[in-house]
């Protein structure tokens, strides 16, 4: 599978700014679970941390206080309702937030002991880039863990997750990304594949950038 794009006009941006204020209470409690399962997986050692479209923060009480966490979304105001609950939460944590596009990231290669990035692949114009930048950005054997429903291509739900993609994707993501196949067809590692949330609909890939990528 090469590049895919998403098709959504509408800016990404604009919508996400949109939900800054009800965020929470939609897409909080709802993907919940998916979020702390993927903190069992977090290898408690990992010191510096990117989260790939944090907007409001919401995993930031699950990070171990020994991480560095770089947050980054599109969407200055997601990004301005992270930094009120870090200052709400006040417990000391590390946390650098920052106004960046996923796709055209500005670190430097090999940053980051870990990437994580929960509920995003489904919103960016193009997860294959996307993954790219993760790769790029993440140390050679770092981890990396996507969370995301994942279109099921074998199955009756795959065709009816297609007829209605281009109407979720007017809200703010697509149901007829296939993520397995995607990140598999990248040079992420993939370790395991554990199912999350309502009905086991949504994926935690775990992966890793390979030893001998630089
Ligand atoms: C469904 S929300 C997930 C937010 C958070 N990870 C969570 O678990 O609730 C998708 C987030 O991705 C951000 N986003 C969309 N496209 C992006 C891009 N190209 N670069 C960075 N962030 C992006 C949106 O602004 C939004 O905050």
């Amino acid at each position: 599978m090469g590049k895919k794009n998403n098709g959504n006009g509408r800016s990404m941006e604009g919508i996400y700014s949109f939900y800054s204020p009800f965020y929470d209470l939609i897409f909080g409690k709802v993907l919940e679970a998916g979020r702390k399962k993927a903190f069992n997986y977090l290898n408690s050692f990992n010191k510096k941390v990117l989260e790939v479209g944090i907007g409001t923060g919401l995993t930031l009480p699950h990070y171990p206080k020994s991480c560095h966490i770089v947050g980054i979304d599109i969407s200055a105001k997601m990004i301005q309702r992270a930094r009120e609950r870090v200052k709400q939460m006040g417990n000391g944590l590390k946390v650098e937030l920052q106004v960046m596009d996923a796709c055209r990231m500005t670190f430097e290669d090999n940053t980051f002991d870990a990437v994580l990035s929960p509920y995003v692949i489904t919103t960016v114009q193009d997860p294959y880039q996307f993954c790219q930048e993760i790769i790029r950005v993440c140390k050679p054997g770092g981890q990396i863990i996507i969370v995301n429903h994942s279109k099921d291509p074998d199955r009756l739900l795959g065709k009816i997750e297609s007829i209605a993609s281009p109407f979720f994707a007017k809200v703010g993501f697509v149901t007829d990304l296939d993520v397995v196949s995607l990140v598999k067809s990248t040079e992420i590692e993939i370790q395991r594949i554990i199912d999350c949330n309502l009905f086991n609909l949504h994926k935690i890939i775990l992966g890793q950038k390979p030893m001998h990528l630089t």
